[in-house]
């Protein structure tokens, strides 16, 4: 609280559409963390981390069946690079640069899978393997830095980008794609008046900017051709949650969750989408005259979605978040499939029924700290050990009145079996890896342990919860 940063009105900047590194054809790729300047605010220069110097960082675009190489050396400044953020005096003005990269959603060995433990410093670097094998849909991930207690901080840097994975049935199918398909990275920030990141963070509670960016910048305007476009939605903020809706309240479709396509299109008017979620959406300008506006709002006038309606008041600088411009262009208007990708696919799709057990995990806080059935994070204890290649049901519970827990298992993707305190929501039916834990909310989820054998962690993706502690470590045995 008390920060005011110095915004422009909305829509004065251009959408950003990162850099792409293409690594489907199975070349090694190379990217460096470092130190970028970017123009968050129109007209204001603000010191940022970022892969290749960007954010979000440049756009890796995969294929089913065709591993990554990807290696990432830490060029941050090894003494943390302090002067470049303002982090305020409880908060110890910590500010480390060892990094480490998760791969968000993938399936790889705990070696590779960017665990909080194995960072390094400044000045060496790490080739992470992404196999992209049989149980990995093709799908919207995203990278992002995962160093331990200092994660919150250095993805509200900038350290994040998109991971598009692809395969023939995405092509076949027909959907918008090239300048029609476009990543949306949303994500509130603070910035003070000479351009710096303000990383306030009340009692690890999370960051609630009053900045709302996509892909870098402030409420950006996006001129779109009269037609189709295929949008992935990843909410890279630390806290905050958005409840989208067009401003014509029209209705478009989601067509994929976190692990990629739906089996068919859902029509709705709002789309909820917490930290680390990604949905991928349909929108059709075609209907409109050129020259419209439809700004894409956020329905929510608080940073958590706790009363679970629709609270619009315009006067915040955070219920707008981008908008569309429809220029007299002719664009992508072929229809989308009414069948989009089943939930079975050459690994099958696990049943309630065949599933080993059922763990319960209890998120909560505890005398200031976030806890996982009690408990913090501790480097040398394992929670739970399910084995390899069996399925299991976790029931994850919110039993506190007051806070929203986004909560993320490495390794697996699930299904949400049912909901307790809340509907199921569009998207909810497909394959996930974060599911929202609202006030008082129950979620059953069946998730199957495949391929890796190895320690990986589960956490709260309100980056701040996660920092301090509300992280558990899992260990899949043979
Ligand atoms: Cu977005 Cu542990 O990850
Ligand atoms: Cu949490």
């Amino acid at each position: 609280g008390g920060f005011e940063s110095p915004r422009r009105p909305p829509f004065e900047a251009d959408l950003a559409i990162p850099p792409v590194i293409d690594a489907r054809r199975g070349e090694s790729i190379r990217l460096d963390a470092r130190v970028g300047r970017q123009e968050i605010i129109p007209g204001i220069t603000t010191p940022i981390w970022g892969y290749e110097g960007v954010s979000p960082g440049p756009t890796i675009l995969a294929r089913k069946g065709i591993p990554v190489n990807a290696t990432f050396v830490n060029n941050l400044p090894a003494a943390g690079d302090p002067g470049n953020i303002i982090i305020p005096e409880e908060l110890g003005r910590r500010s480390l640069s060892e990094i480490v990269v998760h791969l968000h959603g993938v399936n790889t060995d705990a070696p590779h899978d960017g665990h909080p433990l194995f960072t390094f410093p400044s000045g060496e670097s790490f080739e992470y393997f992404w196999p992209n094998n049989d149980f990995q849909r093709p799908a919207t991930l995203w990278y992002h830095d995962h160093a331990i207690h200092a994660t919150s901080q250095q993805v509200y840097r900038g350290l994040a980008g998109f991971y598009v994975l692809t395969d023939e049935l995405e092509e076949r199918l027909n959907l918008p794609d090239g300048e029609f398909d476009v990543g949306l990275k949303i994500q509130d920030v603070i910035i003070d008046k000479s351009g710096l990141l303000v990383y306030a963070n009340e009692g690890f509670k999370g960051v609630e900017g009053d900045v709302v960016t996509v892909n870098g910048r402030q409420q950006p305007r996006f001129e779109v051709a009269r037609g189709k476009y295929r949008f992935r939605i990843l909410n890279g903020s630390d806290a905050r949650e958005y409840r989208l809706a067009l401003s014509d309240d029209s209705v478009f479709h989601v067509i994929g969750s976190d692990h990629g396509l739906l089996p068919a299109p859902e029509p709705t008017r709002r789309l909820h989408v917490a930290p680390a979620e990604r949905y991928e959406v349909v929108i059709d300008f075609a209907r409109y005259q050129p020259g419209t506006r439809i700004v894409l709002q956020n329905r929510l006038d608080e940073p958590q979605d706790r009363r679970l309606e629709d609270r619009f008041d315009p006067r915040l600088p955070t219920s707008r978040v981008m908008a569309f411009d429809v220029t007299r262009r002719q664009g992508f208007t072929a229809p989308i499939p009414a069948r989009l990708r089943p939930l079975a696919d050459p690994t099958g799709v696990p049943t309630p029924a065949r599933a080993a057990r059922t763990r319960n995990w209890e998120f909560d806080r505890q005398d200031g700290f976030w806890s996982i059935n009690g408990r913090q994070f501790a480097p040398g204890r394992v929670d739970a050990r399910p084995r390899l290649g069996t399925s299991e049901i976790w029931r994850f519970v919110n039993p506190a009145g007051g806070w929203v827990h986004p909560i993320h298992p490495h390794l697996v993707r699930f299904l949400i079996l049912d909901l307790k305190g809340r509907p199921r929501r569009p998207g909810e039916s497909g394959w996930k890896d974060t599911v929202w834990l609202g006030p008082n909310v129950t979620a059953r989820v069946l998730m199957e342990f495949r391929n890796f054998a190895g320690r990986y962690v589960m956490h709260c993706h309100n980056v701040s919860h996660e920092d301090h502690d509300m992280m558990t470590q899992f260990e899949t045995v043979l």
